[in-house]
């Protein structure tokens, strides 16, 4: 078939929905497209069951699934449609490379309704976390990637469509409606005010700006991002709120944030942060970040990081954060406890690694005798490698009691505050232990820990109630140790971190060196919100990841799944091309829409001690 054109057969689907009573409706909602065209309502329930309902401007086809990490090799795809005639179509598909697609063997999406009218196509179908199809994808507590398509008629050409990849946390808790919103509440806007944006490919833009003033105490319980908009287009990549503690001298005006003055980097407390494909968050109802009582910042500094790729000058910009404020108070304030390995170059990362693991550990024996209850978490750092993940674990008496938090594919792109699944109790003598992955394959220097982009980092912000009054609880590696072990000279931790760069990387020095970090006493340090400091000793224990062998077949019926094609991108296009069939070829050349826009952080990233 010259033209790789690609015929769907029709499948006579009987309407599952029409004698039932209404399905009850879907919690989460989101645009899967900048343009507003494709619209994805989605909830899971207690059966390990996800439903999805696609809401598609077209009158065409429409394509949708699951991406390993934003490619298509590999990606678990279903497409379905109206035909002119009234017939529909929708079958389970997966993507054998980046130019064909096969059907599966196995069909594990249920259709329950699809319909089309002069201007949508509305689909709603379903399936389990795990099928036992090894051509599905999970759905996990990872970072989803979804792929959405679609065309203008139901000749399903890939080539010809549109498509778009979104970065989305699925496994979300609370839904918008669930949230009780204040009858009194003011809004407070911290944003730049005609900022020009420098004609830079990157710039962080630093100033700091006094919270609002109240008489009585107040709850911030909300916060939304306000993005100035060029041409349809946002400069804006991301925004952090940081709290500043009481008494630090701030400097005045707007400047680069890790530039020449070291003191527009001041106040390292993150308070919210938003960035491109993130939204609005509000607090569960429980708590909020309390303002205007003497324990409360009075400051904050807001960072925005600009991306200007195409280098248009003359850009005006506006951008920040909106604060949603009430004198309504909730039971707990918020607090803030950042956790993961000490931002500073005593954490490492060597060039040219598959995987490289850091843990940065913290003890809360020295917390206040009170339950610290987490409630969410947004997680941060640098390195935009798609196989970054991140763990925090909550440990107790050396044993493992469970993991907070896990994200195997985590994007730099989609930086947000998620509420965990359930509330955790974190008991005074826990250890929090954080785990960062690292992808350095690009890179033929060391990576240093540090603020900036050039440096890397592994933190975990943890919102948690009542507040007390530590702010961090980081660990890092006795790097005097590591240096020994590597067969450095090292007389100090300075000596330590410069022999680092004396190491002839190759596989086996890396691995000597995870190794060596790992086992090497961990100094842990524990700063208050008055920046004083205490410092603890620890060592990192193993952190176990249950692996769930079970999967469903399509009439719910455990079973146990064949090979994963999740892990290995490059296995599974290997297995699944003996099975090609040469009828059912699509040219599928897929907009990698998420790995474009942070290539420019790849090429510029360098080592700076
Ligand atoms: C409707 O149209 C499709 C595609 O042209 C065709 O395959 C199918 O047989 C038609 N169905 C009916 C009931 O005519
Ligand atoms: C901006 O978007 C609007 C609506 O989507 C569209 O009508 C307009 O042409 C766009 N402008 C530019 C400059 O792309
Ligand atoms: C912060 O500074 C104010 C004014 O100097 C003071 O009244 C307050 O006690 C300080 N708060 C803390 C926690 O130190
Ligand atoms: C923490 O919770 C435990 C069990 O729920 C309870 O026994 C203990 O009194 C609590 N401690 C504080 C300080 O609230
Ligand atoms: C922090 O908590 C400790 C223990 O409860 C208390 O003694 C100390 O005064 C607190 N510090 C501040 C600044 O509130
Ligand atoms: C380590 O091995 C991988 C292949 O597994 C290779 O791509 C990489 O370049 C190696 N790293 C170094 C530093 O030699
Ligand atoms: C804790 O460790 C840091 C870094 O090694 C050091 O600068 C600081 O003085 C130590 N603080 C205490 C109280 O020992």
């Amino acid at each position: 078939n010259a033209c790789k054109l690609f015929f769907l057969f029709l499948l006579s689907i009987p309407c599952l929905c029409s004698s039932q009573p209404s399905p009850p409706p879907l919690r989460f909602s989101a645009f899967l497209d900048d343009s507003n065209m494709v619209f994805m309502r989605w909830d899971h329930d207690e059966e390990e069951m996800m439903t999805f309902e696609l809401q598609v401007r077209t009158v065409g086809w429409v394509a949708f699934g699951f991406s390993p990490h934003g490619e298509l090799p590999g990606s678990d795809i279903v497409i379905g449609g109206v035909f002119p005639n009234g017939s529909i179509y929708f079958s389970d598909w997966h993507a054998v490379d980046e130019e064909n697609l096969k059907e599966d063997n196995s069909q594990d999406y249920q259709l329950l309704s699809l319909t089309e009218d002069e201007t949508f196509t509305t689909l709603r179908f379903k399936r389990y976390f795990q099928t036992c199809d090894p051509n599905d994808l999970d759905i996990t507590g990872d970072t989803a990637r979804l792929i959405s398509a679609f065309g203008t008629d139901d000749t399903v050409q890939f080539s010809k469509g549109q498509r778009f990849l979104k970065s989305l946390f699925l496994m979300r808790v609370i839904s918008p409606t669930e949230l009780n919103d204040p009858k009194i509440f003011f809004t407070y806007d911290l944003k730049l005010n005609d900022f020009p944006i420098p004609v830079d490919e990157t710039t962080y833009a630093c100033t700091f700006i006094p919270l609002p003033i109240v008489k009585q105490k107040h709850h911030i319980y909300k916060f939304e991002p306000i993005i100035t908009t060029h041409q349809n287009r946002s400069m804006v990549h991301h925004i952090l709120v940081y709290a500043c503690g009481n008494g630090s001298v701030l400097p005045t005006g707007i400047s680069d944030c890790y530039g020449a003055d070291p003191d527009f980097a001041l106040c390292s407390q993150v308070v919210v942060g938003w960035a491109v494909g993130g939204g609005s968050y509000q607090f569960p109802n429980e708590a909020a970040i309390s303002i205007g009582t003497p324990m409360d910042p009075q400051y904050i500094r807001l960072e925005i990081h600009y991306s200007n790729f195409d280098l248009i000058p003359g850009l005006i910009d506006n951008s920040g954060i909106r604060f949603y404020c009430t004198p309504e108070l909730r039971p707990y304030d918020m607090g803030v406890l950042q956790t993961g390995v000490f931002t500073f170059p005593v954490h490492f990362i060597p060039p040219g690694a598959d995987a490289y693991k850091s843990y940065g550990l913290c003890k809360s024996s020295q917390f206040n005798e009170v339950n610290v209850t987490l409630v969410s978490i947004l997680k941060n750092y640098h390195m935009a490698q798609r196989d970054y993940s991140e763990e925090a674990v909550r440990m107790e008496n050396g044993e493992q009691v469970r993991i907070i938090c896990e994200d195997n594919k985590y994007d730099f792109a989609l930086q947000e505050t998620r509420d965990l699944k359930e509330v955790i109790t974190i008991k005074v003598g826990d250890e929090i232990l954080v785990e960062c992955n690292f992808q350095t394959l690009d890179r033929t220097e060391i990576t240093f820990g540090g603020p900036s982009t050039l440096n890397e980092m592994c933190l975990a912000f943890l919102f948690y109630y009542p507040r007390n009054n530590i702010s961090s609880c980081m660990g890092y590696p006795d790097i005097q140790q590591i240096a020994h072990t590597l067969g450095q000279e090292a007389s100090d931790a300075m000596e330590g971190m410069i022999a680092m760069n004396y190491v002839e990387w190759n596989n086996e020095t890396i691995k000597t060196a995870e190794k060596a970090a790992k086992e090497a006493d961990q100094i842990v340090m524990i700063k208050t919100i008055d920046e004083l400091q205490k410092n603890e000793s620890g060592i990192i224990r193993d952190i176990m990841i249950p692996e769930s062998g079970l999967c469903h077949d399509i009439s719910g019926r455990l079973g146990v799944r064949g090979p994963q094609v999740t892990a290995n991108l490059r296995g599974a296009a290997a297995v699944i091309s003996q099975a090609l069939s040469t009828a059912e070829i699509l040219p599928l050349p897929l907009l990698l829409l998420t790995q474009l826009s942070f290539t420019w952080l790849l090429t510029s990233s360098q080592c700076r001690i």
